[in-house]
C-alpha cells in the first residue's frame, strides 16, 4: 500500500488536488481512497460524502479496471469504529451508550489528528493499494504527525497509564486533595505538551483505557509507515502568491521531524495573457491588469524555484475557468497534470 499526504495552507485547493491525485490513481488502474476533510458543498455530493460517514465508491473505471473510493474525516465515527474493534465484548454498547462517551466525541475537535491516524489504519485493512490523505487545517500544519507520536509515548509510560487510571477522581477532586509529588507529576506533563492537549488525553485516556491502549499501538504502526519513504510520500499544495513562504515552512517543518517533502504543487497559475488590444478603454486596463498579475505570478515562481533549485519538485497547475466542484472538474485537473503518479523507488 501506498499513502500520499498532502499539506497546506485553509483555501489553496488541498482537496481539490487530493481528490483529483486519486481520481488520476483510480484511472491508472488503483483501488484508491481519498480520506478528505472539508470539502465545499458539491464536493461532497460529487464524492457521495453527503450523509455517510463510511467509505463510498465513486466510480469504477471501466477501462482500467480502477477504482475511486472517497471517506470523509469524522471524528466521532472513527472513535466509535474503534471502540467496536477494541473494547471488551459486550463493554461496545456501555461505552458507546455512556454519557461521557457522547460529551467527549462530541468534543473531539482537538483529536481530529490522532483520529486520522486511526482512520488510516482502518482503511489500510480496508485493502486499499493507495491512500491519499487531505490534511486537516490545524493550527500546527504537521499536528497529523506530531499528536499520534505523543499520544503512544505518553500511553506507553507507566506514570501516565496510572494518571490515565486516576485523573477523572483527580479532576473531580479538583486536584486540590492530592499531595505535592502527584501534581508536580501532573505540571511535568503540562510543560511538555501543553494543558489543552494533555486534558484531551488524559480524559481520553482515562475512559477508553482498553481502546485508547490499541490506539496507540496502532498509532504507532501507521506512524511508521507514515515515516518510511517507501510507502508514504509527502506534497504540500500553495498557490503563486503564498508559494516561497509555505514552501519554506513545510519543507523546515518536514525536515527537522525527519520527513522529505517530494513535491511542491503550486495552484491556480494564470496561463498567459492576450496580446494587448488597440487603443485606450476597459478592455485595454483589464488586459494590463491580468498581463500585471501574470507577470507577478511568473516572477514569484521563478524565485521559488532559485530558492529550491533541486527538491522538492515545483509543479504547476493551471487555474480552472470553474469551480472544482464535481468529477468533470476534477478530470480537468488530472489533465493539468495534478498527478505524475506515485513516487518511484
Ligand atoms: N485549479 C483551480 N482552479 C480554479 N479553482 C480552484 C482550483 N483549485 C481549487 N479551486 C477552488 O478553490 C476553492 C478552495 O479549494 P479547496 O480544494 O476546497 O481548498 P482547500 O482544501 O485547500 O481549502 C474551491 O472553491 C475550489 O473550487
Ligand atoms: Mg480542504
Amino acid at each position: 500500500m501506498r499513502i500520499t499526504v498532502y499539506f497546506g495552507t485553509g483555501g489553496v485547493g488541498k482537496t481539490s488536488v487530493a481528490a483529483a491525485t486519486a481520481l488520476a490513481r483510480a484511472r491508472a488502474g488503483l483501488k484508491c481512497l481519498v480520506l478528505t476533510t472539508d470539502p465545499a458543498l458539491r464536493l461532497r455530493t460529487a464524492l457521495r460524502l453527503e450523509d455517510s460517514t463510511k467509505e463510498q465508491l465513486v466510480l469504477r473505471d471501466p477501462g482500467s479496471g480502477g477504482e475511486l473510493w472517497a471517506a470523509l474525516l469524522d471524528v466521532r465515527a472513527t472513535l466509535e469504529e474503534a471502540v467496536r474493534a477494541t473494547a471488551r465484548p459486550g463493554e461496545v454498547d456501555r461505552i458507546l451508550q455512556h454519557p461521557i462517551f457522547g460529551s467527549i466525541a462530541d468534543s473531539l475537535s482537538g483529536m481530529t489528528e490522532l483520529m486520522a491516524v486511526e482512520r488510516i489504519d482502518q482503511l489500510r485493512r480496508h485493502g486499499f493499494e493507495e491512500i491519499v490523505v487531505d490534511t486537516p487545517p490545524t493550527r500546527h500544519a504537521l499536528e497529523i504527525l506530531d499528536k499520534p507520536v505523543l499520544f503512544a509515548e505518553l500511553a506507553g509510560s507507566h506514570w501516565v497509564r496510572l494518571i490515565g487510571r486516576t485523573y477523572k477522581f483527580v479532576e473531580s477532586t479538583g486536584m486540590l486533595a492530592l499531595g505535592r509529588k502527584t501534581l508536580d507529576v501532573y505540571s511535568r506533563v503540562e510543560a511538555m505538551l501543553g494543558s489543552t492537549l494533555v486534558r484531551q488525553v488524559l480524559d481520553f485516556y482515562s475512559i477508553f483505557l482498553p481502546v485508547a491502549e490499541g490506539y496507540a499501538t496502532r498509532a504507532q504502526k501507521t506512524v511508521a509507515m507514515l515515516k518510511d519513504p517507501a510507502i508514504t510520500e509527502f506534497r504540500m499544495v500553495t498557490n503563486p502568491q503564498k508559494a516561497l513562504r509555505d514552501v519554506g515552512f513545510f519543507w523546515d517543518a518536514l525536515h527537522q521531524r525527519g520527513f522529505r517533502l517530494s513535491q511542491a504543487l503550486v495552484n491556480r497559475v494564470w496561463k498567459p495573457g492576450p496580446a494587448l488590444p488597440e487603443g485606450e478603454g476597459l478592455a485595454r486596463s483589464v488586459v494590463e491588469w491580468y498581463l500585471d498579475v501574470q507577470r507577478d505570478q511568473s516572477q514569484r515562481i521563478a524565485q521559488l524555484r532559485e530558492a529550491f533549485p533541486r527538491a522538492p519538485e515545483v509543479r504547476l497547475i493551471g487555474e480552472l475557468d470553474r469551480d472544482v466542484d464535481g468529477l468533470e472538474a476534477l478530470q480537468m485537473l488530472v489533465a493539468h497534470g495534478v498527478d505524475p503518479g506515485p513516487k518511484q523507488d
